[in-house]
């Protein structure tokens, strides 16, 4: 979604821009633009639609001025245009404006505005903004943004430029990520570290009410009642080498096969082998407190929320406690009912999602106890839980998420061992799960040298313009999240069923034109799956079928793919490897933008 970055220092500000905003591009964008200034004069702005490149060709080489914010836009109020894009002016050009999130009363805010006599040049919400501080009577711009922000509903990460004062930049957040990265006689800002790592590893994080003034020796951070906060900068781990494609075609092809290396590294430390169960210090809990727990439900967004299904289903396999996953965005908005005893998981790659977010708040509002598995690390998730599992899956900058998911259902074997251990879970079957884990990077990528057949099985799907994905019970949540990939970056329509369900309806589809996916894995559904995948196969429906090696499939014609056997509670994480594949080479096949799906981001900030 919408990105923001600023610059204040001894260098020209637009190419530090231009560069921060490209770092930003895997999150979603429709246009983008820059508001650079030089000591005297308002700013030069640079606006376009479309990508960071275009606007990058738009700003002219010589184009001068130490201070500085951009941009890219998601569309929200207003289609992606030119005059929507930000940053935006107020009608004299001193007050610069970027915004992420979404000002609720913007229509009330613009009406008044156009009844003083204000001329809006844009249909966004964005731009009451920059008029509502020019036409402050407060004597300083902080206090303007105060008084400016005090009128306003709804979320927002801002940074503002002046050209009365150039010497800063004033940023504020409220429900919409905002960091400062401290530089030698340099400040950044941005809305995601990425945007910063290639110039400083040293950043604060804003917290929801918060502003700053950033200049080019420092910051001041404070609070709308103009109380200074002492803040001291963290480090980030990341590194901008993370961030590139390391001979890979696609980050999504590349995150794919970090896998093996990156599960290794989250397993690390974690693993506790005189117990049998999982060492998970992060959740800031008691054994007694976790024995306490009769319930866990777990809430998450679109893949998140599918990984949450599998991981409901390992801690009622390993902890028999009963366990289920909603979708937090509807979870948030049914005035859920809140109980002591049980454990709520928020789980989220970004650490943003705002309706995840909000679930975990409504939660904490009503007495619950959350905690996160995310993967960024001081995400706003992050800092909201009451404790959690962190993910250690490094970057991920694919829109379509493999790796980090990956390691959400690793996240989740690891919770269930530790309810497991603190329950009904023996010692032996502790063991067992902790050896399966451990094996689990050299089986995914076992998975991964066999790509170029499970490719080949990928391009045979692409010209498909529907499919079903089939699965049951610890298989269906794998085919949940296969097809929501697969739809995702080849723009095929993809549907998940259990297998079971075909029958009452869905089967009616089944021709030559739409093939099937089936999860088949060796567990004792193995007769019932097959005979699901022989039905599909008698009514003239192509078949590819994941399963483990010697599993028979008799006379059925499908296209094949093995993977390795694990402890069977383990299965579906390693039966998902294979999907994300498939999903990459059909899409690769059609020639799509894979890293960057249309009207997706990476992180979904808006309600
Ligand atoms: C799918 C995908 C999305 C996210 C969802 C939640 O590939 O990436 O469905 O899973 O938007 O995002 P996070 O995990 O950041 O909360």
């Amino acid at each position: 979604m919408c990105g923001i970055v600023g610059y204040i220092g001894a260098q020209q500000a637009a190419p530090i821009l231009l560069e921060g905003l490209s770092r930003l591009e895997y999150r979603g964008y429709d246009s983008a633009g820059i508001a650079v200034s030089g000591a005297r004069g308002a700013a030069k702005v640079f606006r376009r639609v479309g990508r960071v490149q275009a606007l990058a060709a738009a700003v002219p080489a010589k184009t001068s001025g130490r201070v500085g914010i951009g941009h890219t836009r998601w569309a929200t109020h207003g289609a992606p245009s030119e005059a929507n894009a930000h940053p935006h002016a107020s009608s004299d050009g001193r007050i610069q404006v970027v915004h992420n999130g979404i000002i609720d009363n913007a229509a009330a805010l613009r009406a008044r505005l156009t009844a003083e006599g204000v001329e809006l040049a844009s249909e966004t919400d964005t731009e009451a903004l920059a008029h509502l501080i020019a036409r402050s009577t407060e004597d300083t711009l902080e206090a303007a943004v105060v008084s400016t922000l005090a009128q306003v509903t709804g979320t927002y990460a801002i940074a503002v430029v002046d050209a009365a004062n150039p010497d800063r930049i004033v940023v504020a957040r409220h429900g919409s990520p905002l960091v400062i990265g401290v530089g030698e006689r340099e400040m950044f800002v941005a809305s995601d570290v990425s945007a910063l790592v290639r110039h400083t590893s040293s950043v604060v994080h804003l917290e929801d009410g918060e502003l700053a003034t950033v200049t080019a020796t420092g910051f001041r951070t404070f609070t709308r009642e103009h109380q200074d906060v002492t803040k001291t900068p963290t480090t980030v781990e990341l590194t901008v080498e993370e961030l590139e494609l390391a001979g890979h075609e696609h980050f999504m092809h590349k995150e794919i096969h970090e896998q093996p290396s990156s599960v290794e590294r989250m397993l690390g430390g974690r693993l506790d082998d005189r117990f049998g169960s999982a060492r998970l210090d992060g959740l800031r809990m008691e054994l007694r407190e976790l024995r306490g727990f009769r319930r866990v439900k777990i809430l998450g967004c679109g893949s998140a929320y599918y990984v949450g299904q599998l991981g409901a289903g390992l801690i009622e396999d390993l902890a028999r406690v009963p366990a289920d996953a909603e979708p937090a965005s509807e979870f948030r908005y049914r005035n859920p009912v809140i109980e002591p005893d049980t454990l709520y998981v928020a789980v989220s790659q970004s650490g943003e999602t705002a309706d995840t977010l909000f679930a975990v708040r409504e939660i904490q509002r009503k007495g619950g106890r959350v905690v996160g598995l995310v993967n960024v690390v001081g995400s706003s998730i992050a800092r909201q839980c009451d404790g959690g599992i962190y993910l250690h899956a490094g970057p991920e900058v694919s829109v379509a998420s493999t790796k980090a998911l990956t390691h959400m259902s690793v996240g989740f074997a690891l919770l269930a061992l530790a309810l497991g251990r603190v329950h009904d879970l023996s010692h032996a079957d502790g063991a067992r799960i902790l050896a399966g884990l451990q094996a689990l990077p050299g089986r995914i990528a076992e998975i991964l040298a066999d790509e170029q057949l499970i490719a080949d099985a990928g391009r045979r799907l692409a010209d498909a313009r529907s499919l079903f994905f089939i699965g049951r019970v610890r298989g269906y949540p794998v085919a949940r999240e296969a097809a929501q990939k697969f739809k995702e970056i080849t723009y095929r329509h993809a549907e998940a069923y259990p297998s079971s369900e075909l029958k009452h309806g869905p089967l009616a589809l089944i021709d030559a034109d739409l093939p099937t996916v089936a999860i088949i894995p060796d567990d004792d559904l193995v007769g019932r799956n097959l005979a699901a995948a022989h039905e599909i196969r008698a009514r003239g429906g192509r078949l590819t079928v994941i399963t483990h090696k010697g599993v028979d499939l008799g006379d059925l014609d499908a296209d094949r793919i093995d993977v390795p056997r694990s402890e069977p509670e383990l299965d579906p994480i390693l039966l998902t490897i294979p999907t994300q594949l498939l999903a990459y080479h059909a899409a690769r096949t059609l020639g799509e933008d894979i890293d960057r799906p249309r009207n997706l981001a990476k992180s979904v900030t808006v309600e």
